[in-house]
């Protein structure tokens, strides 16, 4: 048995649905028997829980011979911090895997983290990171650059895009990034799991191609089948707005975190995913175009 912590998310479905389809008996944690429905059809179990109660998630690993932990916040707002949810919600889930005798911990942390994180969200990040490490269980760590699927990132950018008059773009949009399809995302998960090789690595997700914001701004664009003029916003203007938002409403259009991490650009070296786990990403058009045909399909867009 596996159990997947935030399989209920964008990324966590589709990890589900990989592993179930591989043969893999899946225990998805879950908050709410609410948000349960879509991945019911995936996984064996089910187990009731929250990374903030670590009596819950103990519970929930019990018997597991893996731990999935995904479960991480992109924003925080009242008593849902990075450091509870993020950081320690990733203490409680490795001391759970430990507790149950697990034989190996796959960790979803985040592209761009380095040494010396100053975003409250790489932080938190780094906090997870190092919990996995010290923690003595073997370990894969998987950090992602933008996952692109019929949701998260594209959905988002997808939304504004029909519906502002021009498309906003951060700053000069020159920021590097390079996306990776969510499927690709799933399969180096399922692989982690099934390749010796795996453990004790820290691997990049990325795409095959490193691309401007602007520029993956201007796939989602196409595939939505939308030309719109752009609008540059200046970074000094959108960082005091953020600043502010961000103590107003849960849910501004972007965070001062946000902001810093886009400028700080987002790449890094899909090789050694691809050598070890045989995860060739797909080429960004197609990410994009599959996450814009998913979207219609659900009739998300
Ligand atoms: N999406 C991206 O582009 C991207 C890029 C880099 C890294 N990542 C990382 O990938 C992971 C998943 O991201 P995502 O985009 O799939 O996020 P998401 O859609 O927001 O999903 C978050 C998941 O965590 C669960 N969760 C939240 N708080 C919880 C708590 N206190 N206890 C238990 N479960 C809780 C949610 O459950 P409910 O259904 O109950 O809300 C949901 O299943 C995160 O670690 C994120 O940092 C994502």
């Amino acid at each position: 048995m596996i159990l997947v912590t935030g399989a209920t998310g964008f990324v966590g479905r589709e990890i589900v649905r990989e592993l179930a389809e591989a043969g893999h008996p899946v225990r998805a944690l879950v908050r709410s028997e609410a948000t349960s429905g879509p991945i019911r059809p995936w996984v064996a179990e089910v187990a009731r829980g929250d990374v903030t109660d670590p009596a819950s998630v103990r519970a929930a690993a019990r018997g597991c011979r893996a731990v999935v932990h995904l479960v991480a916040i992109r924003r925080q707002w009242g008593a849902r911090t990075f450091e509870a949810i993020t950081a320690q919600g990733a203490v409680h889930a490795v001391q759970a895997a430990v507790d149950a005798g697990a034989e190996h911990f796959v960790l979803m942390s985040a592209l761009g983290l380095t040494d010396n994180p100053t975003t409250g969200y790489m932080k938190a990040k780094k906090k997870a990171e190092e919990a996995v490490r010290a923690s003595g269980i073997p370990f894969t760590i998987f950090r992602p650059s933008f996952v692109v699927g019929p949701g998260g990132f594209v959905e988002e950018y997808a939304g504004l895009i029909r519906k502002a008059p021009f498309v906003p773009i951060p700053g000069t949009g020159r920021y590097p990034v390079q996306p990776v399809d969510r499927r690709d995302v799933a399969r180096a998960f399922r692989r982690a799991l099934e390749v010796p090789a795996a453990r004790g690595r820290t691997y990049d997700l990325a795409g095959p191609e490193r691309v401007s914001f602007e520029d993956f701004i201007a796939e989602i664009m196409a595939a939505m089948g939308i030309r719109k003029g752009r609008l540059h916003v200046p970074l000094a203007v959108m960082r005091p707005v953020a600043a502010v938002l961000e103590r107003l409403t849960p849910n501004p259009p972007a965070t001062t975190d946000e902001i810093a991490m886009l400028e700080a650009g987002n790449v890094g070296d899909p090789g050694p995913a691809e050598r070890d786990l045989g995860v060739t990403p797909r080429p960004l058009r197609e990410a994009v175009q599959g996450a814009v045909e998913g979207l219609r399909r659900e009739g998300r867009l």
